[in-house]
């Protein structure tokens, strides 16, 4: 494992126990709103500062872009990092949340974890050498028929600017493919395409910090992942479709008659 990505799997675990901790009592939670239905709580907090205090341990001349404390330094290392990303399931006790951890040198995405504590499961990835589970090498699925097809998504539930776009696309999926899931965690849900356990993944409205480490994942396991026309602009538009790479160019097919208006790629 390259040396950077040890240190970013060590700061994915201190997050993950700070997360388990937590977890044995959620009636304890403090939970505040930082916007209508996007919730934070100190355990979010708690955990970016463990991750923090790690990498600038080790790397203390990185940048870094993090969920709770923004943007700081200059470099052109800089990791993207999302402490706890699913805080609503977090919050009811629904197990489907992780730890999201990813490095871009010079805007390429070169190392990627991505922690899920309640399946123990460590997804990782750098760049040119492959994804893995643990320690078991991550392929896409080869399933090639969308009407086969098991595609994760996102709802829209802070902004509804394109709700009716989102809801045209999800009429004509749910129709179209064996069945849509909505698990509530982007990152484990971009993992779970690289895994081959979802076919593909689309969601509108994301943050770097949800995709950057689940994006290479799926890349380094033989799929494709880009903005609603399919190119590599998704970090900056937050809008994002992955797959393998016939169930991907299917998706795009269905998203691109609703790409007029206010919905841009
Ligand atoms: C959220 C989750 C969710 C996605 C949201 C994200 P958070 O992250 O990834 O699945 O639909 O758009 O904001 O706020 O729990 O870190
Ligand atoms: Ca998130
Ligand atoms: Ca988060």
């Amino acid at each position: 494992m390259h040396p950077m990505l040890i240190i970013a799997v060590k700061a994915a675990r201190r997050a993950g126990q700070v997360i388990s901790r937590a977890s044995l009592d959620i009636s304890q939670l403090k939970v505040s709103t930082k916007q209508q239905s996007d919730y934070v709580t100190e355990v979010d907090k708690l955990a970016e500062g463990a991750i923090i205090e790690m990498l600038r341990e080790n790397y203390p001349n990185h940048a870094i872009l993090a969920e709770e404390s923004g943007s700081s330094g200059q470099s052109e290392f800089q990791w993207i990092i999302d402490p706890l990303d699913g805080t609503t399931n977090f919050i009811h006790g629904f197990p489907q949340y992780a730890v999201s951890i990813a490095l871009a040198h010079k805007g390429v995405l070169t190392h990627a974890v991505i922690y899920d504590t309640n399946r123990n499961e460590l997804f990782t990835a750098s760049k040119g050498e492959g994804a893995f589970l643990n320690e078991k090498r991550l392929r896409v699925s080869n399933r090639g028929k969308l009407d086969e097809a098991l595609i994760g998504t996102g709802f829209p539930y802070r902004s509804f600017d394109h709700i009716d776009a989102y809801l045209a696309i999800f009429r004509e999926l749910t129709q179209k493919t064996a069945g849509l899931r909505r698990p509530g965690a982007a990152s484990l849900d971009l993992a779970y395409v690289a895994a081959g356990r979802l076919d593909g993944f689309w969601e509108f409205g994301l943050s770097p910090w949800d995709m950057a480490a689940g994006a290479l994942l799926i890349s380094e396991a033989g799929g494709l992942v880009g903005d609603l026309n399919g190119e590599p602009n998704y970090l900056s538009s937050g809008n994002i479709v992955g797959g393998n790479p016939k169930v991907f160019a299917q998706i795009l097919q269905v998203i691109a008659p609703h790409l007029s208006g206010t919905l841009k790629p």
